[in-house]
């Protein structure tokens, strides 16, 4: 090599070096996206383009771009990101191209306010990647961010956004980031029993906490990955009992071990530790509890950098998981060359997790010459469950190029029109009887809501919501109580969006089921208004009776004839119930369908269900249909003809995702229904 080439090939190291030393680390995918606007934001060095501009990676029925009243948005650094929406009234999607496989973060920013007549908090949503469940009927109440990291290993990032039946959708901001490949390695230590776990790099994960332990909240601009820190004092369970460190300048990061990527100066450099004070005889557990979602795995990583001690051997302390003992007599200079203030880190895997408080704890080891422990940072990420879900139960939707493609495209195609037909005919009879509706007056009953606000959501009237008044519907609370042995859990039999349902045995031994809803839930005080009006005025052999209400204190509870049978669904999926014979499903069908036909045309208010599916579909102890739950569905007066196309197509989209997939299932029964519904509706003419 000449010494030319020897001199440039310097140049090129420093070169290389200096980049290194001034960009840290540079992620290959970076998309920042301020959604629902059409003009970028600046947080700090990032800009955030708008996703009116990048549409072409965007793809959503209705092109809503919702901006907030200034006034209502929080202060704080990121909060031009709040200051618009985009809102998605069905299912949409955002395609990133990917050019580096390999982890990434996404983030997803909400922060809910009213726009016309959609009322953000009253939004519910589910959140998809192509192999997982982020979130699931989701409702953020205020600022929120969530974070999760994906391995994509091939193509392009699609984040799809999908309302609840008969909600919306809505997100604020977006980041889809590379993430380093060195900072989540394929392998971590099992506890309880003890063992090793492979297979990380494969898991889909959301932060539920990042912690920077004895010292403040660390920002996005003084972490190279752009995360965020929170300081530990309020998860401290008795902050008495600890003390803070603070050696921002002394920490050192090994070669080949974690780097200021891993985890930055400002958390390895402050620690809580135990305030043994000048105690030798002190034995006590230091303490952190944080909540989490049971039923998952999650991902522990311990960050500790011994800023404390001025010679090895001065601290030995044990360091315990939900109780267990994940590390003995744990000398950190061992682990680190021998030398002190350097950055090093621990991976801990639980086991599914059964509680909804996941506690660490650093106490003192009887190695220890002088009691003391310490703890710098934590980090605590949720797992995929074996279903590729991050969130509650879910399936997740079907993508273009899966496997399920045919079966969509066939949904669409066969089940479209058929609804079509049924929507179309629907819509000429409420036509026709429109005039004679508007005629009916209305009885209003005020029913106890919580402070007594009126009802933001979009699919509520606010001061229009009416009910019958039918006083004698009205149960007191105790006696709900006693029927349900004072709501004893092992008497639940099911559990749905307004609530759990219970079985219950009133005083003359009638059985009922008793549905009792969450007071919290401002949609589900709609639903039981609408539930009430309803059932309290349709009586049908093939519609589910209301035996009655109580609303006292602030309870939402409403109670039925009991249906032996239980849900249709639990005879069709899942459940080792004898099969349905073709003979008992065509009469559970014809039964079904009078009972709509009676609500579609029936001599009261014509009203649409909106929520027809197997799972609201009961039998009774001789396989009778009996149609329920009505809180979504809508009378006829507030069919005038704007809120007519809201109707249909909160109708169709119920019906193609639910019913409709569930008859797709079932060939034959398609073709029965249609005839049934024909034969049904010739025979009233
Ligand atoms: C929403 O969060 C902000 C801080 O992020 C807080 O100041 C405010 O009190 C919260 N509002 C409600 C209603 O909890
Ligand atoms: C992503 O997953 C692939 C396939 O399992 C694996 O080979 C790769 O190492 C993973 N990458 C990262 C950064 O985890
Ligand atoms: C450190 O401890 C002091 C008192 O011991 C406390 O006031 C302070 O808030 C603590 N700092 C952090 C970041 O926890
Ligand atoms: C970054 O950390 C330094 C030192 O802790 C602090 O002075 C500075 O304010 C921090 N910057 C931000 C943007 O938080
Ligand atoms: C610390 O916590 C562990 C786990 O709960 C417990 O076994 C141990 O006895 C505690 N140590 C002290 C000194 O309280
Ligand atoms: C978590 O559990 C600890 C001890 O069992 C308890 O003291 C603490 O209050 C709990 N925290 C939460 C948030 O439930
Ligand atoms: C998470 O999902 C991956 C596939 O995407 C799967 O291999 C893994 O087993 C899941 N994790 C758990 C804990 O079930």
């Amino acid at each position: 090599m000449g010494s030319r080439d020897l001199r440039f090939s310097i140049w090129v190291v420093f070169g290389l070096c200096l980049v290194c030393v001034s960009v840290g680390f540079d992620p290959v995918d970076k998309y920042y996206i301020n959604c629902g606007s059409s003009s970028d934001v600046t947080v700090g060095n990032t800009i955030y383009v708008s996703d009116k501009s990048a549409s072409k990676f965007l793809s959503t029925p209705q092109d809503i771009l919702a901006n907030g009243n200034l006034n209502s948005i929080p202060r704080s650094e990121e909060s031009q990101l709040y200051r618009t929406a985009r809102i998605f009234t069905g299912p949409s999607k955002y395609t990133f191209s990917i050019t580096q496989n390999g982890r990434h973060w996404i983030r997803l920013h909400f922060y809910p306010f009213v726009y016309q007549n959609y009322d953000m908090r009253s939004a519910s949503f589910s959140v998809f990647s192509q192999t997982t469940a982020l979130v699931t009927d989701f409702s953020p109440k205020n600022v929120t961010v969530k974070e999760f990291s994906v391995n994509i290993t091939s193509g392009d990032l699609v984040i799809t956004f999908s309302p609840s039946s008969n909600s919306f959708a809505y997100i604020n901001a977006m980041e889809v980031v590379s993430v380093p490949d060195s900072l989540i390695v394929d392998d971590a230590s099992l506890f309880n029993p003890s063992g090793a776990f492979n297979g990380l790099v494969n898991q889909a994960l959301e932060t539920v906490a990042r912690v920077n332990m004895g010292g403040p909240y660390v920002s996005l601009e003084n972490d190279t990955l752009g995360r965020t820190w929170v300081s530990d004092r309020s998860f401290l369970l008795q902050s008495n009992l600890a003390t803070n460190v603070s050696k921002i300048l002394a920490v050192k990061y090994p070669a080949g071990g974690p780097t200021s990527d891993t985890a930055p100066p400002s958390v390895y450099g402050t620690c809580t530790k135990m305030d043994s004070g000048s105690d030798p005889n002190s034995n006590f557990n230091v303490t952190w509890a944080f909540s989490v979602d049971p039923g998952f795995q999650y991902l522990i990583r311990l960050h500790f950098c011994d800023i404390v001690s001025t010679a090895a051997n001065q601290l030995v302390f044990n360091v315990y998981i939900d109780s267990f003992l994940v590390a003995q007599d744990l000398e950190l200079s061992t682990k680190t060359n021998g030398q002190l203030a350097t950055a090093y880190y621990m991976d801990f895997v639980t086991t599914s997790f059964d509680k909804s408080n996941l506690t660490l704890s650093i106490g003192p080891s009887r190695q220890s010459g002088y009691p003391d422990a310490l703890l710098n940072g934590l980090e605590i990420m949720k797992m995929n469950n074996s279903r590729g879900s991050l969130a509650g139960a879910s399936i997740l939707p079907t993508f273009p190029g899966s496997k399920k493609k045919l079966g969509v495209i066939v949904g669409v195609s066969v089940g479209v029109p058929l609804v079509l037909v049924i929507v179309g005919i629907l819509l000429f009879m409420h036509r026709r009887r429109k005039q004679e509706r508007l005629r009916h007056s209305r009885a209003w009953i005020p029913i106890s809501t919580n402070g007594g606000t009126t009802m933001g959501s979009k699919y509520s009237t606010g001061t229009t919501v009416t009910i019958a008044s039918n006083l004698s519907y009205r149960i007191p609370f105790i006696a709900v109580q006693e029927a349900t042995n004072n709501f004893d859990e092992s008497w639940v039999i099911g559990i749905g969006g307004f609530g759990k349902v219970y079985k219950g045995i009133l005083n003359d031994a009638t059985k009922v089921a008793v549905k009792r809803g969450n007071p919290q839930s401002q949609q589900g005080l709609s639903e039981f208004r609408t539930e009430i009006e309803m059932l309290s005025q349709f009586r049908h052999r093939h519609l589910v009776s209301l035996i009655g209400y109580c609303d006292e204190k602030n309870e939402m509870i409403l109670v039925y004839e009991y249906m032996e049978n239980g849900t249709l669904k639990s005879h069709l999926y899942g459940s080792n119930l004898p099969n349905l014979s073709w003979k008992q499903r065509l009469e559970i069908c014809i039964g079904s369908a009078r009972g709509l036909h009676y609500l579609h045309t029936g001599d009261a208010k014509a009203v649409i269900h909106r929520d027809v599916k197997s799972a609201n579909i009961l039998l009774d102890e001789n396989l009778m249909a009996k149609v329920a739950d009505f809180g979504l569905s809508k009378t006829g007066p507030e069919l005038d003809q704007t809120h007519v196309s809201t109707a249909v197509k909160v109708c169709l989209s119920t019906a193609k995702s639910k019913f409709m997939e569930w008859l797709l299932n079932h060939p034959l029964l398609l073709g029965m229904m249609m005839m049934v519904s024909i034969e049904v509706r010739s025979s009233q003419h």
